[in-house]
């Protein structure tokens, strides 16, 4: 018995061939017709039974989510929906699925339903077309940054250093929480830990990337990263995926010239290879859509894709947005949440969100942002900003976040501070202890050079690419606050 795959199947039809495929029952019509899915792609396919001839309890056997082996002819469809289809000389059930019990039946699931059954969701079309996206981009990446010369490096997953400096970190201990040991002091002992310090999950594997970066070249992880923020948003996930590349001899310009290039390349993988996947993710966002005012539906997904390949992103500094956004008419009618007053402020996705959908309508690169708001790493700017009538501006640095349309931030990125004087005095205004970041420093002590990463957050690129509204619907067991079932 030699089994097909009903992509292979489906690809190149031998019509008069006898076939076995194998697969779980998505629904049986008229105790005839079995549409088998076998998870290579979103077609089903139509298997034909003869039910006069079959025995009637092995026909019972057949409902939806049942697994089952099918051999007979395939041939030219009668029916409409379909090209070919199987004419059944045998089947066997391989494993049952009661329909009392099976929570899967052939009607419409709320996404809300489906993460409470996150362990079956991926035999739902919906996720089987997110599933086959997400690795296409997986494979996507790898191939961009390999056909690049860039190297892959793996960055520690439990770390005692806090890359971001935001303190969202989870604890990683051996200790007994009833009974930790304690100091004289009184205070939790970590020397007794098992790492003889404290110790966490990463936040992001930079600074180690930036080490790799100054010996290799070009090199990028991904990985998964955690933070503990308590954020229960569409956006944000406690665990998450991020892709971080990390080149020497590259400054911000180069930067995002590669992060741009990359995404392109990215969205135009998915436009290539996952074109079934993402007609349906399309059909399903529309009938998602229908509900809402036209004005507020968004562009057909392939569509927005085939946009964001082909035109450049707008690039702007911080303190043009503010420009902007000042003198915006949500600001002016006081229809921000935060209203834009002056230099400074961090942005919130309100105003994330007016400029790329509102005022420019495509994906945004926004640079210079004021040193304060941005992380200790980025490299500080030779000038200052030029002053706006009414506006004090303070020192900026050589950092650089992408907007999305829908998505908000999508990479967070900079050029490093390459310069070990300026380094060191950053960390100790963000007080951060220098026995911490020894190790960072030497990098700089021993043949600095000016070098830039970022971090793309491959759970955004998903919502981007498939058109869901939720990041909890593209990651397959989400983690966020209150929530680690499965
Ligand atoms: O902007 P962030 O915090 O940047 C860094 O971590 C840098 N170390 C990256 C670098 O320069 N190498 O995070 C980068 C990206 C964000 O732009 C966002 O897409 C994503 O990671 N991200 C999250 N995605 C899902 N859930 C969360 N809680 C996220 N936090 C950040
Ligand atoms: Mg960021």
């Amino acid at each position: 018995m030699k089994r097909t795959t009903i992509s292979e199947l489906l690809k190149s039809p031998k019509t008069g061939e006898e076939v076995t495929v194998q697969g779980w029952v998505r629904t049986f019509r008229s105790n005839r017709f079995i549409a088998l899915n076998d998870g290579s792609t979103i077609n089903n396919l139509q298997c034909v039974v003869d039910f006069e001839k079959e025995d009637e309890q092995e026909l019972k056997r057949i409902t939806t989510g049942a697994a089952l082996q099918v051999s007979g002819e395939l041939v030219p469809s009668q029916g409409s929906g379909q090209s070919v289809e199987v004419l059944v000389k045998s089947f066997t059930v391989l494993g049952d699925a009661h329909p009392d019990e099976y929570p899967l039946q052939p009607k419409k699931h709320s996404l809300e339903f489906l993460r409470e059954i996150a362990h079956l969701r991926f035999r739902t079309n919906t996720f089987g077309a997110i599933t086959r996206v997400r690795h296409a981009m997986i494979f996507a990446i790898h191939q961009f940054f390999n056909d690049k010369g860039f190297y892959n490096i793996h960055t520690p997953i439990i770390t005692g250093s806090d890359a971001e400096g935001a303190g969202e970190m989870f604890r990683v201990t051996t200790l007994d929480l009833e009974n930790p040991p304690k100091t004289e002091d009184g205070r939790i002992d970590v020397k007794q830990d098992f790492f003889g310090k404290e110790a966490n999950l990463t936040v992001s594997g930079q600074l180690e990337a930036e080490l790799a970066a100054l010996a290799l070249g070009k090199v990028y992880t991904f990985g998964p990263t955690f933070r503990a923020e308590n954020s229960n948003t569409t956006r944000h996930l406690a665990e998450f995926w991020m892709i971080e590349p990390e080149v020497a001899f590259a400054d911000l310009h180069d930067n995002m010239d590669l992060a741009e290039e990359m995404l392109k390349y990215c969205v135009q993988y998915a436009l290539d290879n996952c074109k079934e996947d993402l007609e349906f993710l399309s059909k399903r966002l529309q009938e998602e859509e229908k509900g809402k005012p036209e004005a507020e539906r968004s562009m057909e997904l392939i569509e927005k894709l085939k946009f964001v390949a082909e035109n450049d992103f707008v690039r702007l500094t911080y303190t043009e947005a503010i420009d902007i956004l000042r003198n915006s008419n949500p600001n002016k009618k006081g229809k921000f949440q935060y209203p834009i007053e002056g230099w400074g402020a961090d942005l919130q996705s309100e105003h994330e969100r007016y400029l790329v959908e509102k005022e420019f309508k495509k994906p945004v690169i926004l640079t210079n942002y004021p040193a304060k708001i941005k992380a200790f790493y980025m490299r500080q700017d030779d000038q200052l900003p030029e002053a706006r009538p009414g506006m004090t501006v303070d020192t900026t640095v050589s950092a650089m976040d992408i907007l999305f349309p829908g998505i908000g931030e999508i990479v967070g990125g900079s050029q490093r501070e390459e310069r070990l004087d300026i380094l060191k005095q950053k960390i100790k205004d963000f007080n951060i202890p220098e026995d911490h970041v020894w190790w960072y420093l030497d990098t700089r002590k021993f043949g600095t050079v000016p070098h830039a990463g970022f971090g793309l957050g491959f759970e955004r690129l998903m919502l981007f690419v498939t058109g869901m509204t939720n990041i909890r619907d593209v990651i397959p067991f989400p983690r966020t606050p209150k929530n680690a079932e499965f």
